[in-house]
Protein backbone atom coordinates (compact mmCIF):
# COMPACT_ATOMS: atom_id res chain seq x y z
CA UNK A 1 0.00 0.00 0.00
CA UNK A 2 1.50 3.58 -1.16
CA UNK A 3 2.42 5.36 1.74
CA UNK A 4 0.17 8.13 3.46
CA UNK A 5 2.05 11.68 2.63
CA UNK A 6 1.54 15.10 5.33
CA UNK A 7 2.75 18.37 4.97
CA UNK A 8 3.11 21.60 6.68
CA UNK A 9 0.92 23.71 4.78
CA UNK A 10 0.23 27.21 4.37
CA UNK A 11 -3.38 28.21 2.95
CA UNK A 12 -2.45 31.95 3.30
CA UNK A 13 0.18 34.67 3.92
CA UNK A 14 1.06 35.39 7.54
CA UNK A 15 -0.61 32.50 9.04
CA UNK A 16 -0.01 29.42 10.91
CA UNK A 17 1.32 26.00 9.04
CA UNK A 18 -1.49 23.74 9.16
CA UNK A 19 -0.12 20.17 9.24
CA UNK A 20 -2.49 17.94 6.63
CA UNK A 21 -2.47 15.65 3.95
CA UNK A 22 -1.05 15.72 0.98
CA UNK A 23 -0.40 13.93 -2.62
CA UNK A 24 2.50 11.35 -2.41
CA UNK A 25 5.41 12.90 -4.82
CA UNK A 26 5.96 10.92 -8.36
CA UNK A 27 8.73 11.59 -9.66
CA UNK A 28 9.63 13.43 -13.01
CA UNK A 29 12.49 11.61 -15.05
CA UNK A 30 15.55 13.41 -14.04
CA UNK A 31 14.09 13.66 -9.88
CA UNK A 32 14.04 11.56 -7.21
CA UNK A 33 11.53 11.76 -4.54
CA UNK A 34 12.51 11.55 -0.57
CA UNK A 35 10.66 9.92 2.30
CA UNK A 36 12.15 12.98 4.48
CA UNK A 37 13.91 12.50 7.76
CA UNK A 38 15.37 15.88 8.48
CA UNK A 39 14.53 19.00 7.42
CA UNK A 40 16.28 22.31 7.87
CA UNK A 41 14.67 25.93 8.27
CA UNK A 42 16.25 29.09 6.14
CA UNK A 43 15.37 33.16 6.33
CA UNK A 44 13.92 33.10 2.99
CA UNK A 45 11.01 30.14 4.18
CA UNK A 46 10.11 32.81 6.84
CA UNK A 47 9.46 35.76 4.29
CA UNK A 48 7.54 33.26 2.60
CA UNK A 49 5.09 31.98 5.82
CA UNK A 50 5.02 35.92 6.43
CA UNK A 51 4.44 37.61 3.30
CA UNK A 52 3.86 34.85 0.88
CA UNK A 53 7.07 35.77 -0.88
CA UNK A 54 8.24 33.24 -4.04
CA UNK A 55 4.23 31.73 -3.71
CA UNK A 56 3.26 30.64 -6.86
CA UNK A 57 0.57 28.35 -5.97
CA UNK A 58 -1.73 28.15 -2.83
CA UNK A 59 -2.10 26.10 -0.67
CA UNK A 60 1.83 26.16 -0.65
CA UNK A 61 4.20 23.45 0.36
CA UNK A 62 7.63 25.47 0.71
CA UNK A 63 11.12 24.76 2.17
CA UNK A 64 14.61 24.32 0.91
CA UNK A 65 16.56 21.67 2.72
CA UNK A 66 15.87 17.79 3.04
CA UNK A 67 17.56 14.88 4.22
CA UNK A 68 16.18 10.97 3.61
CA UNK A 69 16.20 8.17 2.27
CA UNK A 70 15.23 8.03 -1.32
CA UNK A 71 11.52 6.85 -2.02
CA UNK A 72 11.39 6.79 -5.92
CA UNK A 73 13.81 7.28 -9.00
CA UNK A 74 13.05 8.54 -12.41
CA UNK A 75 13.57 7.11 -15.41
CA UNK A 76 16.72 8.85 -16.38
CA UNK A 77 18.35 8.50 -13.07
CA UNK A 78 21.78 6.39 -12.72
CA UNK A 79 23.28 8.08 -9.55
CA UNK A 80 20.88 6.64 -7.08
CA UNK A 81 18.50 4.15 -6.39
CA UNK A 82 15.87 3.50 -3.40
CA UNK A 83 16.54 3.42 -0.10
CA UNK A 84 19.85 5.32 -0.73
CA UNK A 85 20.28 7.70 1.74
CA UNK A 86 20.81 11.02 0.26
CA UNK A 87 20.44 15.17 1.38
CA UNK A 88 18.82 17.34 -1.50
CA UNK A 89 17.46 21.16 -2.32
CA UNK A 90 14.61 21.43 -3.26
CA UNK A 91 13.26 23.79 -5.87
CA UNK A 92 9.52 25.10 -4.54
CA UNK A 93 11.26 28.79 -4.84
CA UNK A 94 11.65 28.10 -8.63
CA UNK A 95 8.80 26.09 -9.46
CA UNK A 96 5.95 26.64 -7.11
CA UNK A 97 4.44 23.30 -6.95
CA UNK A 98 4.15 21.73 -3.69
CA UNK A 99 5.68 18.44 -4.25
CA UNK A 100 8.55 20.73 -4.40
CA UNK A 101 8.68 22.09 -1.18
CA UNK A 102 10.54 20.65 1.56
CA UNK A 103 7.99 20.70 4.81
CA UNK A 104 6.61 16.87 3.98
CA UNK A 105 7.55 13.70 4.55
CA UNK A 106 7.59 13.10 0.93
CA UNK A 107 9.37 16.02 -1.37
CA UNK A 108 10.64 15.97 -5.09
CA UNK A 109 13.84 16.74 -5.89
CA UNK A 110 15.86 17.16 -8.68
CA UNK A 111 18.37 14.66 -9.44
CA UNK A 112 21.07 17.55 -10.08
CA UNK A 113 20.82 18.86 -6.61
CA UNK A 114 21.09 16.01 -4.60
CA UNK A 115 24.12 13.98 -3.21
CA UNK A 116 24.33 10.51 -1.54
CA UNK A 117 25.07 10.83 2.37
CA UNK A 118 27.68 8.56 3.93
CA UNK A 119 26.48 6.22 6.23
CA UNK A 120 29.08 8.04 8.99
CA UNK A 121 26.81 11.51 8.88
CA UNK A 122 23.29 11.56 10.20
CA UNK A 123 20.14 13.10 8.47
CA UNK A 124 20.13 15.80 10.90
CA UNK A 125 23.49 16.88 10.61
CA UNK A 126 23.97 16.54 6.94
CA UNK A 127 20.30 18.58 6.60
CA UNK A 128 22.58 21.95 7.12
CA UNK A 129 24.18 21.74 3.54
CA UNK A 130 22.33 21.86 0.43
CA UNK A 131 20.66 25.71 0.27
CA UNK A 132 23.62 26.85 2.00
CA UNK A 133 25.63 25.32 -0.57
CA UNK A 134 23.98 26.18 -3.62
CA UNK A 135 24.00 29.72 -2.41
CA UNK A 136 27.77 29.65 -1.79
CA UNK A 137 28.72 28.54 -5.42
CA UNK A 138 26.10 31.17 -6.61
CA UNK A 139 28.24 33.43 -4.68
CA UNK A 140 31.82 32.38 -5.61
CA UNK A 141 31.27 30.48 -9.88
CA UNK A 142 28.79 31.98 -11.56
CA UNK A 143 31.03 33.21 -14.83
CA UNK A 144 28.62 35.44 -16.31
CA UNK A 145 26.51 37.41 -14.59
CA UNK A 146 22.79 36.84 -15.12
CA UNK A 147 19.35 38.20 -13.33
CA UNK A 148 18.67 37.73 -9.63
CA UNK A 149 15.17 40.03 -9.54
CA UNK A 150 14.11 42.29 -12.16
CA UNK A 151 16.80 45.43 -12.71
CA UNK A 152 19.23 43.19 -10.05
CA UNK A 153 22.22 41.48 -11.64
CA UNK A 154 23.86 38.01 -9.73
CA UNK A 155 27.75 38.49 -9.14
CA UNK A 156 30.21 36.93 -11.59
CA UNK A 157 33.00 36.18 -9.32
CA UNK A 158 33.83 33.07 -11.69
CA UNK A 159 36.06 31.64 -8.84
CA UNK A 160 37.26 27.73 -9.45
CA UNK A 161 34.93 24.81 -7.89
CA UNK A 162 35.32 23.22 -4.68
CA UNK A 163 38.18 20.43 -5.25
CA UNK A 164 39.53 17.36 -2.58
CA UNK A 165 43.14 18.61 -3.69
CA UNK A 166 42.90 22.13 -3.60
CA UNK A 167 45.29 23.84 -5.84
CA UNK A 168 46.30 27.60 -4.76
CA UNK A 169 44.70 29.70 -6.40
CA UNK A 170 46.46 33.01 -5.96
CA UNK A 171 43.19 34.98 -5.12
CA UNK A 172 42.17 35.88 -1.70
CA UNK A 173 37.99 36.93 -0.68
CA UNK A 174 36.55 38.64 2.39
CA UNK A 175 33.41 36.69 3.80
CA UNK A 176 31.26 39.20 5.76
CA UNK A 177 29.19 37.00 7.89
CA UNK A 178 31.18 33.87 8.07
CA UNK A 179 29.66 32.03 10.56
CA UNK A 180 26.05 32.67 9.13
CA UNK A 181 24.91 29.33 6.78
CA UNK A 182 25.75 30.86 3.86
CA UNK A 183 29.00 32.54 5.22
CA UNK A 184 30.29 29.58 6.44
CA UNK A 185 29.62 27.65 3.13
CA UNK A 186 31.33 30.05 0.97
CA UNK A 187 34.04 29.73 3.34
CA UNK A 188 34.52 25.79 3.34
CA UNK A 189 34.20 26.50 -0.43
CA UNK A 190 36.18 28.90 -0.96
CA UNK A 191 39.18 27.50 0.89
CA UNK A 192 38.35 24.14 -1.11
CA UNK A 193 39.05 26.00 -4.49
CA UNK A 194 42.15 27.32 -3.76
CA UNK A 195 41.08 31.00 -1.99
CA UNK A 196 42.12 32.32 0.75
CA UNK A 197 39.31 33.92 2.85
CA UNK A 198 39.64 36.41 5.59
CA UNK A 199 36.56 36.11 7.54
CA UNK A 200 34.39 38.43 9.98
CA UNK A 201 32.15 37.27 12.22
CA UNK A 202 30.99 37.97 16.10
CA UNK A 203 33.73 37.25 18.37
CA UNK A 204 32.00 34.38 19.88
CA UNK A 205 31.94 32.95 16.64
CA UNK A 206 35.45 32.98 15.11
CA UNK A 207 36.77 29.57 15.76
CA UNK A 208 33.99 28.34 13.90
CA UNK A 209 35.17 30.48 10.63
CA UNK A 210 38.24 28.79 11.06
CA UNK A 211 36.98 25.51 11.15
CA UNK A 212 35.62 26.05 8.01
CA UNK A 213 38.50 27.38 6.04
CA UNK A 214 39.64 31.09 7.09
CA UNK A 215 42.94 32.12 7.11
CA UNK A 216 41.95 35.39 9.71
CA UNK A 217 39.34 36.47 11.45
CA UNK A 218 38.36 39.52 12.41
CA UNK A 219 35.34 40.82 15.38
CA UNK A 220 32.75 42.80 13.06
CA UNK A 221 31.75 44.74 16.66
CA UNK A 222 35.66 46.24 16.64
CA UNK A 223 35.86 49.49 15.56
CA UNK A 224 38.72 48.74 13.67
CA UNK A 225 37.91 45.87 12.29
CA UNK A 226 37.84 47.58 8.27
CA UNK A 227 41.49 48.52 8.80
CA UNK A 228 42.50 44.94 10.06
CA UNK A 229 40.51 43.24 7.55
CA UNK A 230 42.49 45.27 4.90
CA UNK A 231 46.01 44.83 6.18
CA UNK A 232 45.21 40.92 6.16
CA UNK A 233 44.20 41.15 2.21
CA UNK A 234 47.76 43.43 1.75
CA UNK A 235 49.35 41.20 3.74
CA UNK A 236 48.10 38.41 1.89
CA UNK A 237 50.16 39.54 -1.28
CA UNK A 238 47.63 37.60 -3.28
CA UNK A 239 45.22 39.03 -5.55
CA UNK A 240 41.73 40.93 -4.24
CA UNK A 241 38.65 39.35 -5.58
CA UNK A 242 35.98 41.33 -3.99
CA UNK A 243 33.68 40.71 -0.61
CA UNK A 244 31.21 37.98 -0.41
CA UNK A 245 28.67 39.18 1.95
CA UNK A 246 26.12 37.13 3.03
CA UNK A 247 24.48 38.88 5.68
CA UNK A 248 23.50 42.09 3.29
CA UNK A 249 21.77 44.14 5.30
CA UNK A 250 22.86 48.01 5.95
CA UNK A 251 24.85 47.03 8.24
CA UNK A 252 27.20 45.62 6.51
CA UNK A 253 27.14 47.10 3.20
CA UNK A 254 28.92 50.63 4.22
CA UNK A 255 32.16 48.54 5.60
CA UNK A 256 32.03 45.93 2.55
CA UNK A 257 31.69 49.58 0.41
CA UNK A 258 35.12 50.96 2.75
CA UNK A 259 37.31 47.51 2.35
CA UNK A 260 36.61 47.49 -1.01
CA UNK A 261 37.26 51.40 -1.39
CA UNK A 262 40.71 50.55 0.62
CA UNK A 263 41.64 48.16 -1.56
CA UNK A 264 40.62 49.61 -5.05
CA UNK A 265 37.46 48.08 -5.54
CA UNK A 266 36.28 44.61 -6.78
CA UNK A 267 33.00 42.46 -6.75
CA UNK A 268 30.44 42.91 -3.82
CA UNK A 269 28.28 39.54 -3.97
CA UNK A 270 25.52 40.20 -1.71
CA UNK A 271 22.46 37.61 -0.50
CA UNK A 272 19.87 40.57 -0.87
CA UNK A 273 19.86 43.33 -3.54
CA UNK A 274 23.45 45.43 -3.17
CA UNK A 275 23.63 49.08 -2.10
CA UNK A 276 21.95 51.21 -4.59
CA UNK A 277 24.80 53.61 -5.22
CA UNK A 278 28.70 51.68 -5.47
CA UNK A 279 31.60 52.93 -6.88
CA UNK A 280 32.31 52.24 -10.39
CA UNK A 281 35.29 50.34 -9.65
CA UNK A 282 32.76 47.68 -7.26
CA UNK A 283 30.96 45.54 -9.12
CA UNK A 284 27.47 44.48 -6.75
CA UNK A 285 25.09 41.85 -7.35
CA UNK A 286 22.46 39.47 -5.78
CA UNK A 287 22.80 35.73 -5.76
CA UNK A 288 19.45 33.54 -6.40
CA UNK A 289 20.54 30.64 -5.09
CA UNK A 290 19.00 27.86 -7.38
CA UNK A 291 21.13 27.86 -10.16
CA UNK A 292 22.40 24.76 -12.24
CA UNK A 293 26.14 26.65 -11.74
CA UNK A 294 26.06 24.22 -8.93
CA UNK A 295 25.22 20.73 -10.63
CA UNK A 296 29.02 19.24 -10.66
CA UNK A 297 29.41 20.70 -7.04
CA UNK A 298 26.25 18.01 -6.28
CA UNK A 299 27.44 15.40 -8.88
CA UNK A 300 31.24 15.16 -8.31
CA UNK A 301 32.40 16.26 -4.63
CA UNK A 302 29.83 16.63 -2.22
CA UNK A 303 29.52 13.11 -1.46
CA UNK A 304 33.20 12.69 -1.62
CA UNK A 305 34.59 15.21 0.23
CA UNK A 306 31.34 14.65 3.20
CA UNK A 307 32.71 11.45 3.39
CA UNK A 308 36.71 13.20 3.66
CA UNK A 309 35.62 15.15 6.00
CA UNK A 310 36.41 17.82 3.54
CA UNK A 311 33.02 19.15 3.67
CA UNK A 312 31.52 20.00 7.28
CA UNK A 313 27.84 19.55 8.26
CA UNK A 314 28.25 23.43 9.30
CA UNK A 315 27.00 25.44 11.35
CA UNK A 316 25.44 22.55 13.58
CA UNK A 317 21.92 21.65 13.88
CA UNK A 318 19.71 23.09 16.55
CA UNK A 319 17.06 20.23 16.45
CA UNK A 320 13.47 21.95 17.15
CA UNK A 321 11.51 18.73 17.39
CA UNK A 322 10.47 15.86 15.82
CA UNK A 323 7.08 16.27 13.56
CA UNK A 324 6.24 18.55 11.06
CA UNK A 325 3.76 20.49 13.66
CA UNK A 326 7.56 21.64 14.63
CA UNK A 327 8.12 23.72 11.71
CA UNK A 328 5.69 26.56 12.49
CA UNK A 329 7.61 27.10 15.59
CA UNK A 330 10.94 26.39 14.02
CA UNK A 331 10.17 29.59 11.41
CA UNK A 332 9.61 31.77 14.51
CA UNK A 333 12.80 30.61 16.42
CA UNK A 334 14.46 31.56 12.77
CA UNK A 335 12.55 34.89 12.42
CA UNK A 336 14.39 35.96 15.87
CA UNK A 337 17.46 34.76 14.34
CA UNK A 338 20.31 32.42 15.09
CA UNK A 339 23.94 32.42 15.73
CA UNK A 340 26.21 30.10 14.21
CA UNK A 341 23.39 27.16 14.26
CA UNK A 342 20.70 25.60 11.19
CA UNK A 343 17.19 25.62 12.73
CA UNK A 344 16.26 21.99 11.84
CA UNK A 345 13.34 19.84 12.34
CA UNK A 346 13.03 15.95 12.14
CA UNK A 347 10.24 14.50 10.72
N1 LIG B 1 19.60 35.55 -2.54
C1 LIG B 1 19.59 34.25 -2.26
O1 LIG B 1 19.45 33.39 -3.14
C2 LIG B 1 19.80 33.80 -0.84
C3 LIG B 1 20.10 32.44 -0.55
C4 LIG B 1 20.31 32.07 0.76
C5 LIG B 1 20.22 33.03 1.77
N2 LIG B 1 19.89 34.31 1.46
C6 LIG B 1 19.82 35.35 2.51
O2 LIG B 1 21.12 35.42 3.08
C7 LIG B 1 21.04 35.80 4.43
C8 LIG B 1 21.87 34.81 5.24
O3 LIG B 1 21.24 33.55 5.25
P1 LIG B 1 21.74 32.44 6.26
O4 LIG B 1 20.86 31.28 6.16
O5 LIG B 1 23.20 32.29 6.08
O6 LIG B 1 21.47 33.23 7.63
P2 LIG B 1 21.77 32.84 9.10
O7 LIG B 1 22.69 31.68 9.22
O8 LIG B 1 20.47 32.77 9.81
O9 LIG B 1 22.52 34.16 9.60
C9 LIG B 1 22.81 34.32 10.95
C10 LIG B 1 24.24 34.81 11.09
O10 LIG B 1 24.34 36.15 10.62
C11 LIG B 1 25.45 36.72 11.28
N3 LIG B 1 25.36 38.18 11.35
C12 LIG B 1 24.30 38.93 11.73
N4 LIG B 1 24.62 40.24 11.68
C13 LIG B 1 25.91 40.32 11.25
C14 LIG B 1 26.80 41.40 10.98
N5 LIG B 1 26.44 42.67 11.16
N6 LIG B 1 28.03 41.11 10.51
C15 LIG B 1 28.42 39.84 10.33
N7 LIG B 1 27.62 38.76 10.58
C16 LIG B 1 26.38 39.01 11.02
C17 LIG B 1 25.39 36.15 12.69
O11 LIG B 1 26.72 36.11 13.11
P3 LIG B 1 27.16 36.19 14.62
O12 LIG B 1 26.26 35.27 15.38
O13 LIG B 1 28.57 35.76 14.57
O14 LIG B 1 26.95 37.61 15.06
C18 LIG B 1 24.73 34.78 12.50
O15 LIG B 1 25.63 33.69 12.68
C19 LIG B 1 19.55 35.80 4.79
O16 LIG B 1 19.07 37.12 4.78
C20 LIG B 1 18.92 35.01 3.66
O17 LIG B 1 17.58 35.39 3.43
C21 LIG B 1 19.69 34.72 0.19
Amino acid sequence: MAPINQAAWLHKAGTELQVGDAPLPTAGPDEIVIRNAAIAINPVDCHMQKAGVFVQQWPAIFGCDVAGIVYEVGSNITRFNVGDHVIGHTINLISGRPKDGAFALFTTVPANKAAILPATISFTDGVVVPFALEAAICALSVTEPGTALPGVSTPALGLPYPSLEPVPSGKVIVVNGASSSVGSMVTQLATAGGIMVIGVTSARNAELARTCGAAEVFDYRDSSFVEKVVKAVVNSKLEFVGVVDSVSTGETYPNDLLILKKLSGGHLSCTHPPPTEVPENVKAGMIFAVNDVATPVWEDYVTKALQAGKLKCLPPPTVIGRGLEYIHGALEKCEAGVSAAKLVVEV
